[in-house]
């Protein structure tokens, strides 16, 4: 006790005051005790591709975000792989004809996804590609599962989406994503995936995805704005945090080799709580509507885009992301 007062009295009596900046004087300071950087290799870009051919279609609603045929997306994907980017996330926009109340056309082994991945992965052989396992893509009403007498149903759903995983392993993706909140589809996707032969494919669950109000230019991008209602009765309330701490676990149960939340800059205190019980990967999707926000405040001079988003990537990673989903991976690529 005496020996602790003896100690505090004798530092006080030095008057050294503590001064923080010392640390943070120069750039190269800065840059040695930076605890967070950022890298290319944090990052997968969402890729959108249309069916035809020669066709680069701006979004209207993504800012510079562009939809692709597959011998275009050929030329994006090797663009940025010359920039150090080797993951991509693809998303197919889907015409109206093909879409149908049982979202068949997800399993068509020549969807535009199958064909995508078996050019892409024998053409890009140094790349990682993320196959989106929902079927709103594919349902002419707009929602990740099979409607019927009015509500979204469960197991059905997830007998699909098996199957679609087993498809996309064979066409040559290297992780399949269910992005669509139904229950036990993590264990189900492994077994299937397990007893076809692709034990090597892992799985990237969207193990924390909110019911958020940031997809809507995503929908806009994929033509899977809802026809009727909204996906709270799957999607996660933002309201809750244990809730999906108990998802992530139990998608980890489920084998899932990472584990994904969404959307990423309002939701870093589940990132970081998920990543201090997990000792698997995280991954945080930094969503359309985060970019489009930032964007159109750029476009009317009122914040600097590049600026913005690097603090937001770093704060996702900060929070514990070990992969980032994002739109502006071009407008911070020249700063890392
Ligand atoms: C649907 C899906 C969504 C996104 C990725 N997969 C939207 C939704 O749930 O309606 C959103 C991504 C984004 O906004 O960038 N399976």
């Amino acid at each position: 006790m005496q020996l602790t007062g003896v100690k505090a009295e004798a530092g006080a009596s030095l008057q050294i005051p503590t001064r923080m900046r010392r640390l943070r004087a120069s750039p190269s300071l800065r840059r040695l005790f930076g605890e967070t950087h950022l890298t290319e290799n944090d990052f997968a870009l969402p890729l959108f591709l249309i069916g035809g051919l020669n066709r680069r279609e701006p979004i209207s609603s993504l800012p510079q975000i562009y939809r692709y045929s597959v011998d275009e997306a050929l030329l994006c994907i090797r663009s940025y792989l010359d920039r150090g980017v080797h993951a991509f996330a693809l998303f197919p926009k889907v015409p109206h004809e093909k879409k149908s109340w049982d979202a068949k056309e997800a399993l068509s082994q020549d969807s535009l996804i199958a064909r995508a991945l078996r050019l892409f992965s024998q053409e890009f052989p140094e790349a990682t590609f993320i196959a989106d396992v929902a079927l709103d893509p594919f349902t002419t009403h707009g929602h990740d599962g099979l409607l019927l007498e009015g509500k979204i149903v469960n197991d059905a759903t997830v007998e699909v989406l098996g199957k679609m995983a087993c498809l996309y392993a064979e066409a040559g993706a290297h992780l399949v994503a269910p992005s669509d909140m139904m229950d036990g589809r993590v264990a189900h996707i492994r077994k299937a995936l397990d007893q076809a032969g692709f034990t090597s494919v892992g799985i990237l669950a969207y193990s924390a995805k909110y019911a958020s109000s940031l997809y809507h230019p995503f929908r806009e991008a994929v033509g899977s704005c809802l026809s009727f209602g909204d996906k709270c009765s799957y999607q996660l309330n933002p309201a809750n945090r244990r809730e999906a701490i108990l998802e992530a676990l139990l998608d980890e149960e489920e084998h899932a080799d990472i584990l994904l939340v969404k959307p990423a800059s309002l939701y870093l205190d589940v990132i970081c709580e998920i990543k201090k019980r997990t000792l698997r990967p995280v991954a945080a999707y930094h969503v359309s509507g985060e970019y489009t926000m930032v964007m159109a405040a750029d476009a009317q001079g009122l914040l600097d885009a590049r600026e913005v988003f690097f603090e937001t990537l770093m704060s996702i990673k900060r929070a514990g992301a070990d992969l980032i989903f994002s739109y502006a991976i071009d407008q911070i690529l020249e700063d890392l």
